[in-house]
């Protein structure tokens, strides 16, 4: 896989970085052309994914912090969100549809980001932290254009 751009953001817990890190990976990729439904897909999947982080990760706790990797390969899109806070004991749990630790929440973080994405893979360790690895694989007509570019 053909690593073409890569950028970090390390940014504090706080909720009104969601909204940064929506903005800074839909910027990062408009070096590709996904349609405006893909764009809109990835941004749900990157805003769960850090909600996830701040709320769950860091209980609110506004002092954490979150790293996020986006990778722009020949074929895919990579994101990479992780937190170094109280990790998820039962991960085969969490990851079923309308479950939370949290009853005023749906449980469709997870949900949503599996549906919007590609690849979802999650790393997790109760006290250790947690890692979502977000995959979307470019447009068909830009991955053949790519490989006869390289
Ligand atoms: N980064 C994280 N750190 C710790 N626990 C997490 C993390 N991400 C998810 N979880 C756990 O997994 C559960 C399921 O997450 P999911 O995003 O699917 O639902 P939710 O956040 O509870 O609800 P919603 O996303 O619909 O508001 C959470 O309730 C929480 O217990
Ligand atoms: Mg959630």
């Amino acid at each position: 896989m053909r690593l073409r751009n890569r950028m970090k953001l390390e940014f504090l817990s706080r909720p009104e970085n969601v909204s940064l890190a929506r903005v800074a990976v839909a910027t990062f990729a408009t070096e590709v052309d996904f349609n405006l439904s893909d764009l809109e897909e990835i941004k749900v999947a990157v805003s769960e994914a850090v909600s996830n982080a701040i709320v769950h990760g860091y209980e609110g706790k506004p002092t954490g912090t979150v790293l996020l990797t986006a990778t722009l390969y020949q074929n895919e899109l990579e994101i990479v969100i992780e937190d170094r806070g109280r990790g998820i004991a039962d991960l085969a749990r969490a990851l079923q549809p309308g479950t939370s630790s949290d009853p005023e929440r749906m449980g469709l973080g997870f949900v949503f980001m599996k549906s919007f994405m590609d690849e979802v893979d999650v790393w997790s360790e109760a006290g250790q932290g947690t890692r979502v690895k977000l995959v979307k694989t470019l447009p068909g007509e830009l991955r053949a254009q790519n490989l006869a570019e390289s």
